[in-house]
């Protein structure tokens, strides 16, 4: 069945409000996003897909994260997914607006924080820590020349904390050093706001929690990406309306014993994971950058 959105009518007929909410990541991060869905939405059953063999996505070429952005999708859907949360800020800022016109399923990306933060900002001063897909992206810089045009932006490419979070070494000396490195200069340039521009980046509160004390506000846009969610599915009529409490299935194109052992902090109950392949991207030539543009 094709669910590519090559006819006029706006959702696929054969969508239905009891199907599960598919959610994927480039890896482990979209964990977080999914607990923050399941928690406002319980009623609801998730996919989540960790795309881990193909991590980081954010050191990849645009028309790359859309190839593996479309095959995450369909990956999904297969699965009978009613909607799709792209819980990646990289594959987001790469492939939503593409997304949205080829599928005929609701998608919800990841949004930046830069607009939350500029709101509440005293110091006018923010900091965003993203990857360099992230920066690039047309979302994050029409997002920053529309709510924060009059303030300052310090903004550091979180490099290696990806990976740290896919290898369950995040409470390390390696990741407080790293986060110090990337978070001094921009309690030195006195940020009052630090947004988290990746999903994999929450897991690393604590440590910068520690280092930038109680005055400062970590935005995490995950609550807002599950009221959208929530918004987007009532107003589609794709709100469950069964009580029972929903399904979480998790799939990863890794191994599945990461994915295990994060989940289960974050879950209640025994998390079971199947490892699957997917076919890589394929190789990008010049030409292909351009073409997600
Ligand atoms: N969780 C992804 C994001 O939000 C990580 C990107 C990556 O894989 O580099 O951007």
């Amino acid at each position: 069945m094709s669910f590519k959105n090559d006819h006029p009518n706006p959702l696929h007929s054969s969508i239905l409000p009891d199907g599960p909410i598919g959610v994927f990541d480039s890896g482990l991060g979209g964990l977080w996003v999914l607990s923050r869905l399941a928690l406002r939405l319980p009623h609801e059953s998730f996919i989540f897909f960790a795309d881990s063999s193909s991590c980081p996505y954010g050191s990849r070429t645009r028309a790359s994260v859309l190839e593996l952005s479309r095959r995450n999708v369909d990956f999904l859907l297969e699965r009978g997914a009613k909607a799709i949360v792209i819980a990646c800020n990289t594959a987001t800022a790469a492939s939503v607006r593409r997304l949205r016109k080829e599928y005929a399923v609701p998608i919800i990306g990841m949004e930046p924080a830069v607009k939350k933060a500029s709101a509440e900002t005293r110091t006018g001063k923010i900091g965003v820590l993203a990857t360099a897909g992230t920066f690039e992206g047309e979302h994050y810089r029409e997002t920053s020349r529309k709510y924060a045009a009059h303030h300052s932006l310090i903004t550091r490419i979180g490099e290696g904390l990806v990976e740290l979070v896919e290898q369950n070494q995040v409470d390390t000396e390696k990741a407080r050093k790293l986060i110090a490195e990337y978070v001094r200069p921009m309690l030195d340039a006195q940020v009052d706001q630090i947004v988290l521009g990746c999903t994999h980046y929450p897991f690393f509160t604590e440590h910068i929690r520690s280092m930038a004390g109680p005055g400062i506000t970590i935005q995490d846009p995950s609550d807002a990406v599950s009221r959208r969610t929530e918004e987007v599915l009532r107003s589609h009529g794709l709100l469950r309306t069964e009580t029972t409490p929903g399904r979480l299935q998790f799939f990863t194109s890794g191994e599945s014993g990461p994915l295990v052992s994060m989940a289960s902090c974050l879950f209640s109950g025994p998390i079971q994971a199947d490892s699957v392949f997917l076919p890589p991207a394929s190789p990008c030539s010049d030409s292909d950058h351009s073409a997600a543009r």
